[in-house]
């Protein structure tokens, strides 16, 4: 048993959409726990996990060879039922009967909103390790997954960009972020995107015009090829709209591609990996410390626990001025 708190079992798992790094923080979370003495058990598919009491005792060599690789070895969902009152209290004492004092939860802002009530509502302690590809947390410089996702999307667009110049062509490429513009603004400066349509812009006040006189702009200076970063956003079809109209309108012809899921997947990249150990280890020793509802933040370089209640709304990313960058840097 620790000496600081009565913390002897703590339990792990990972919810929402995955995200590259998630095993590096599980991983960070076991090896932390078991070097401490603790045991730690790892629940799978998220809080579905729980309520269907599927929990396994991990081990030092439960998180071997899983640093690299992208996904989650927990496996994930979206439990919706945990919205429910009273699925957390029959969470809770599912918990309780496990003999588990507190819980770490990788996921993005609606898991920490479900472990947040679980802490209010029953006490039990939680670290939440901020993981999506959305980067959309507040109170987080960054996620994990998110770098290693964009840099997944800008490598298709270069290959993309391979094609459209050899072709003379227009490619609108849809990448993901239903509310979040993150992964769509830094593609965009990364790629030298012509134009970026953020989720923000869904889509009343498209401005299709802006995007046929930018791409004549360039064509009237020799260019002869122009990539549209579109973020998904929460109307599917975007791209088609853009696509349909720019031909109706402006004569103006281009193609469409979905980078979808590939985005979600794939080997962390070094950034990944570094926050994730970072913010594994930063969890359990917290825990142990004895703080009690928190998130492992990453603010100006350092991973720090900030209270998890400041970390429930999402992070709106509009700033115009990476939007501004890229426009500015691809005349
Ligand atoms: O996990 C975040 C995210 O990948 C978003 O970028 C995307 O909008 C959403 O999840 C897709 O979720 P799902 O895989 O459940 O369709």
């Amino acid at each position: 048993m620790n000496e600081k708190t009565k913390i002897k079992s703590i339990g792990v798992l990972c919810s929402g959409g995955d995200s590259p790094g998630m095993n590096c923080a599980i991983r960070a979370v076991v090896r932390t726990g078991v070097g401490l003495g603790l045991n730690i058990y790892g629940i799978r598919r998220g809080f579905q996990g729980i309520l269907e009491g599927d929990i396994v005792k991990m081990d030092a060599s439960s998180v071997g060879n899983i640093i690299q690789h992208g996904g989650t070895i927990l496996k994930t969902s979206r439990c919706l039922d945990f919205y429910d009152p009273a699925t957390r209290k029959e969470a809770f004492n599912i918990l309780k009967r496990k003999k588990i004092d507190a819980l770490v939860v990788i996921g993005g802002d609606g898991s920490f909103n479900g472990a947040y009530r679980l802490h209010e509502e029953h006490g039990i302690p939680i670290a939440g390790i901020p993981g999506t590809i959305d980067n959309d947390i507040t109170g987080t410089d960054y996620t994990v997954g998110f770098d290693t996702a964009v840099q997944t999307a800008v490598e298709a667009v270069d290959k993309i960009r391979d094609t459209a110049s050899s072709h003379a062509r227009t490619f609108i490429v849809e990448v993901m972020g239903r509310q979040s513009s993150a992964i769509a603004l830094h593609v965009g400066v990364c790629t030298g995107a012509e134009n970026i349509i953020l989720p923000s812009k869904d889509r009343q006040d498209l401005n299709i015009e802006q995007i046929s006189a930018d791409i004549n702009r360039g064509i009237a200076r020799g260019k002869n090829s122009s990539i549209i970063i579109a973020a998904e956003g929460e109307t599917p079809g975007l791209c088609h709209r853009v696509q349909k109209e720019l031909m109706s309108e402006y004569n103006l012809q281009a193609h469409i591609c979905i980078l979808g899921h590939i985005q979600r997947g794939g080997n962390p990249s070094s950034l990944d990996r570094f926050l994730a150990s970072r913010m594994g280890y930063i969890a359990i020793d917290s825990l142990v410390s004895g703080l009690k509802c928190f998130a492992t933040c990453f603010i100006q370089g350092e991973v720090n626990p900030t209270p998890l209640e400041g970390c429930l709304e999402k992070r709106v990313e509009y700033r115009p001025y990476y939007e501004e960058l890229a426009k500015k840097l691809s005349i």
